[in-house]
């Protein structure tokens, strides 16, 4: 085993999807334990981090945060580069930013150029599942189909506000992030 592949235990994640999906509320819910019904836009990204352990290893999983407003999309491929997974968020409320994840998920593989790209790492997350009323447009088969066509990406309906498989979802991409090639 390469030595260096055994001390590497930062893994980097980039979050996309559209703005307004709960990007930076999960990621909030997910360090800091910390729900804000005010939206913020992002600008540009961010990073925080968490430790955590995974089996026998200590694993600090940087998160980079990212802008889904066009506007404010200032990175480029230096940014995605090096990603070992790429965690796609999409509103279940909101029919477009569902049909928005291809469009994600192949500008992702595009910038970030990973050697093999169709065995790269990513997670599914389909927010705000606790918004009541009938507003869900989203069915949980056909976001299952839509991970199921992109090669089984893992699959998880959160809520950012009511910290409902917040954790679980970062964990698995914890997980498959190591993986990556
Ligand atoms: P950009 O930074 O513009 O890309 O948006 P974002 O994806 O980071 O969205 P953000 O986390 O700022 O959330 C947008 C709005 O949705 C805020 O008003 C949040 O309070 C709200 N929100 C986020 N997650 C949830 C959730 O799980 N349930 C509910 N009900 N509201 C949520
Ligand atoms: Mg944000």
């Amino acid at each position: 085993m390469d030595p260096s592949s055994r001390k590497r235990l930062l893994l980097k994640v980039i979050v996309l999807g559209d703005s307004g999906v709960g990007k930076t509320s999960l990621m909030n819910q997910y360090v800091y334990k910390k729900f804000s019904q005010q939206y913020k836009a992002t600008i540009g990204a961010d990073f925080v981090t968490k430790e955590l352990q995974i089996d026998d290893k200590l694993v600090t999983l940087q998160v980079w945060d990212t802008a889904g407003q066009e506007r404010f999309q200032s990175l480029g491929a230096a940014f995605y580069r090096g990603a070992d997974c790429c965690a796609l968020v999409y509103d279940v409320n909101v029919a477009k930013s569902f049909e928005s994840l291809s469009h994600w998920h192949d500008e992702f593989l595009r910038q970030a150029d990973p050697p093999s790209p169709e065995s790269f790492p990513f997670v599914l997350l389909g927010n705000k599942i606790d918004v009541h009323g009938g507003h869900r447009v989203v069915t949980e088969k056909r976001a299952m189909e839509w991970c199921a066509s992109k090669g089984n990406i893992p699959y998880f309906e959160t809520s950012a506000k009511e910290d409902r498989n917040v954790e679980e979802a970062f964990l698995c991409v914890a997980k498959i992030a190591q993986t990556a090639g």
